[in-house]
């Protein structure tokens, strides 16, 4: 399609420079501020499921999963108050991403990830103490600002430090980052369920002060990146730190372009007002549809309520955690594909493949359970038909995972110019969060209207999504990303916003 590979490879400068232990490292323990993110994603949706913590927390939605004697499927764990718990964190994530945006870009990327650290790890220590709900709201404010300052951040930090022909393998460690603390939650999840006493969900609370002291105590060795260093006026420390990252001293071709990037940047005061100029048209609906589009892939149907969702297919409490353990299993393997492929095929294939088969599987999810529970939520499910019907749903997480996961996060952090990156990127993660708000705030009551069309709805998004990538999103593998700017003049469409006399 227009925009495509041809016209990435024909623009892209090459400049010297390989994969340093120094770099490979330094990202490793950036993108630890994934990990944060993935675990509270996993232990929210394993606690809520837990009757100890229902009792002591939510009483009345105890009673009533006890005592309404439903047997319409579809309905069965609809309670507005519990959903609201869950989502309460994307809703403070999303304010303090606008917060970051500042923070990282006047005093660098590295502060915002100390702090987001730091503050998420107050948040874990406040809700694995909790005694009552106002506790556990505060503390999952605090997660929330701790989110949204790290996801603010990592990505930019990654993509600045790689050099343009490994971006994509290194900005995916952030991700990789989600799956595991996603993974491990699950892990705990399922662990601290059997713990007798009933007060296994405060240790999984409380563990979130794991991956916050990683990030935290990571970040205080962390260097800030060349071009966060010149925006800020440290040229000369930004020279050595490229010698060091790049691994030679033939840097001077893109010291000399981060220079002119970070002139540029300097003349623009206000970057929100900046970012509403035609010329940015192309950045701004990437912020805006790209985040959205992730969201609406129904991903976090699965993520957050994987476990009840496998108990709607009639597994018991252990084999309805122990199946998202399984599927946060798949999740994490599946990234390294796109680890491995997004700097060779690109970033396009990978959209449009995991796309294909996202669909596929949501399709075959929907039926599959449409053919047993109907209209009418009522029925039973033989197990190897559930089983069945898991390995379809381990089908469209490893697509996800390859595709929508990564890149979501990748793509918008390579391709906005310095002047307008961190306000950029705070639109990305605000839209994340609202997004991933929405979803989970009316997954419950939407399955129970939708019923097995839920999945339908989500497979329609799918379809709308893929289709907007082959039309619009330019390539933008192994282009250094202070030369991004080019793509947008060669693509069919946004050439109408971006042309030779537009300067970018
Ligand atoms: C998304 C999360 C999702 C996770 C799953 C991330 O890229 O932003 O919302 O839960 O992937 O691995």
């Amino acid at each position: 399609m227009a925009g495509g590979v041809v016209i990435a490879s024909s623009i892209s400068k090459v400049y010297p420079g390989k994969m340093t232990l120094y770099v490979f490292v330094t990202c490793l323990v950036a993108s630890s501020g994934g990990l944060i993110f993935g675990y509270d994603i996993g232990i929210s949706g394993g606690i809520t499921s837990m009757d100890t913590f229902l009792q002591k927390f939510f009483p009345k939605v105890y009673y009533k999963e006890k005592h309404t004697l439903s047997n319409n499927q579809y309905c069965e764990f609809n309670s507005q108050l519990l959903t609201t718990f869950t989502s309460s964190l994307y809703l403070a994530a999303l304010v303090a991403s606008f917060l970051a945006s500042a923070v990282t870009r006047t005093f660098g990327r590295r502060i915002s990830m100390l702090g987001g650290g730091i503050i998420f790890l107050g948040g874990a220590a406040i809700n694995g103490g909790a005694k009552d709900v106002a506790m556990l709201i505060i503390g999952r404010i605090l997660l929330g600002i701790g989110i949204g300052f790290a996801n603010q951040s990592v990505p930019l930090y990654l993509s600045e430090m790689a050099p343009a022909k490994l971006r994509g393998m290194l900005n995916i460690a952030f991700q990789l980052m989600i799956t595991i603390g996603n993974f491990i939650a699950n892990l705990v999840n399922y662990s601290t369920n059997k713990i007798e006493g009933g007060w296994g969900w405060r240790l999984g609370l409380g563990l979130a002060a794991v991956p916050a002291i990683i990030i935290t105590v990571g970040s205080l060795f962390l260097p800030d990146t060349p071009n966060s260093l010149i925006e800020r006026g440290h040229n000369e420390q930004a020279m050595s730190m490229l010698r060091k990252i790049r691994g030679t001293d033939d840097i001077k071709a893109e010291y000399d372009d981060l220079v002119v990037a970070s002139k540029d940047s300097q003349l623009v005061k206000h970057p929100w007002s900046t970012l509403l100029q035609r010329k940015y048209r192309p950045q701004l609906c990437m912020s805006l549809l790209i985040p959205s589009f992730q969201q609406l892939t129904g991903i976090n149907v699965v993520m957050f309520y994987a476990p009840v969702l496998f108990k709607t297919l009639g597994f018991g409490n252990d084999a309805s955690l122990m199946s998202a353990v399984i599927s946060g299993l798949v999740n994490v393997i599946a990234t390294f594909v796109s680890i491995i492929t997004v700097d060779k095929v690109g970033r396009r294939v990978l959209f449009l493949q995991g796309g294909v088969q996202m669909v596929i599987s949501q399709i075959l999810v929907g039926t599959l359970i449409g053919i047993k529970f109907g209209t009418t939520g009522q029925g039973e499910i033989p197990k190897t038909y559930a089983i069945f019907v898991v390995v379809c749903i381990c089908v469209f997480v490893s697509a996800f995972a390859w595709s929508w996961g990564p890149l979501g996060w990748l793509v918008p952090s390579e391709i906005f110019p310095l002047e307008i990156r961190s306000a950029a990127q705070s639109i990305n993660v605000s839209v994340n969060m609202f997004f991933t708000f929405v979803v989970a705030q009316i997954f419950l009551s939407l399955l129970c209207h939708l019923k097995f069309g839920l999945f339908y709805f989500f497979a329609a998004w799918e379809v709308a999504m893929t289709v907007f990538i082959a039309l619009f999103l330019p390539e933008t593998k192994n282009i250094p990303i202070e030369e991004m700017g080019l793509v947008w003049k060669k693509h069919w469409f946004w050439s109408r916003y971006v042309n030779d006399d537009t300067d970018v």
